[in-house]
């Protein structure tokens, strides 16, 4: 029998983290109620609210709690109350070591303009329109990770240095799940890199191109980092799925995020080798807006839908949420960050969630 019940580490976070990851709880808690299948939430400090708490951003009760379920659900990190903590310590490094501590190499982040948000960009319509496109970042190399590292004493000056490495197993694990994405997509890969400068880059084009010998059906192409950032803001629609590195991926997905209006709307996948996840909406924690219930919980409902997606094998629920995702923005419903001018009415994180849960109430006919 198939499973039918599925364990959820909640890891609110910081800032707006709590905020959006309680509508996304509405959302799991509501499938739960409909559906045949069970999720069970549990949550867990993390970030600067666990450094609060527990004195570490990724305390060993996290550790521990996600180890045991069946997927990882995360708001955000980090905020200016902990930037002047000892470096190990930072809400973002709890980040960091979670991915490493799963081996969540492989981050999925799509970029989708909706078609009734195509004003909330600030290109031109007819750049954005249709804009349908697909990072994968590699998430646990490269020179976030790469040793050594560290700020030293040279003279009467501090040196501060980072290595940036990558082995060729490390980009060919993240070239299949790229290549294999495309498959499933329009069959267009384009793979960034910096092979004009960076030996790293070289090997990375090299290993790019020999694993294309395994989908001679998807299309491969090439482009500088430099010239991949300013194609994506002339041309957007020319991309299906970008693969790169951890850095650049980190660069490109942002400027991605927002060719779509806001970055309020996009969610994330971290995946390890055993489809193993962490969802997470790709915007930060917003400490501006923090608690005002402003924040645009799409972003972590879409992550839920990956989740269903790509960890629960529950494909036809994860494209029940993004429906209602699309029904709710089709009526009209708009938080501040993706309102026009001539919206009358914004809508609270909360009031957000209403409209999201009535509207997979309805598509799940219950
Ligand atoms: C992201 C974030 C993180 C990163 C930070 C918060 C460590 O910007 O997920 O893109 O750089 O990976
Ligand atoms: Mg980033």
């Amino acid at each position: 029998m198939s499973k039918t019940e599925f364990q959820i580490a909640l890891l609110p976070g910081d800032g707006i983290g709590p905020e959006v990851v309680a509508q996304a709880k509405r959302v799991l808690d509501c499938l739960s109620q409909k559906t045949k299948y069970n999720f069970i939430c549990e949550q867990y400090p993390f970030g600067g609210a666990a450094v609060d708490e527990l004195g570490e951003p990724f305390p060993q009760s996290t550790k521990a709690g996600c180890e045991k379920a069946d997927a990882i659900l995360l708001g955000a990190v980090g905020g200016p109350v902990w930037d002047q903590i000892e470096r190990g310590k930072r809400p973002e490094r709890g980040l960091l070591a979670i991915r490493k501590h799963f081996g969540l190499f492989a981050n999925l982040r799509p970029a989708r303009v909706f078609p009734k948000l195509v004003s909330a960009s600030t290109l031109r319509e007819e750049v954005v329109s249709g804009v349908d496109l697909l990072v994968v970042r590699e998430l646990t190399g490269g020179i976030y990770f790469g040793e050594p590292r560290g700020l030293d004493k040279v003279g009467d000056e501090t040196l501060g240095f980072n290595t940036l490495r990558y082995s060729e197993s490390e980009i060919r694990r993240i070239a299949h799940v790229a290549f294999q994405a495309a498959q499933k997509r329009r069959k267009q890969l384009t793979s960034v890199d910096k092979a004009n400068v960076l030996e790293s880059s070289e090997l990375w084009r090299s290993v790019v191109i020999s694993t294309s010998k395994k989908y001679p059906d998807v299309k491969l192409d090439h482009l500088y980092v430099d010239n991949a950032a300013m194609q994506l803001i002339k041309d957007p629609k020319q991309f299906d799925v970008i693969l790169t590195g951890n850095l650049f991926g980190d660069i490109l997905s942002d400027a991605a995020a927002m060719l779509t209006g806001s970055i309020g709307m996009l969610p994330s996948a971290s995946l390890n080798e055993k489809s193993f996840g962490l969802y997470e909406p790709v915007h930060g924690s917003a400490p501006d807006i923090a608690g005002q219930g402003k924040a645009n919980p799409l972003a972590t409902i879409l992550s839920v839908a990956m989740m269903l997606i790509h960890s629960f094998d529950l494909i036809d629920l994860g494209r029940a949420i993004e429906k209602a995702v699309e029904n709710v923005l089709e009526a009209g419903v708009r938080t501040g960050d993706i309102a026009g001018s001539a919206q009358s009415k914004i809508a609270s994180t909360e009031e957000m969630g209403d409209a999201v849960v009535r509207e997979l109430e309805k598509i799940l006919g219950v």
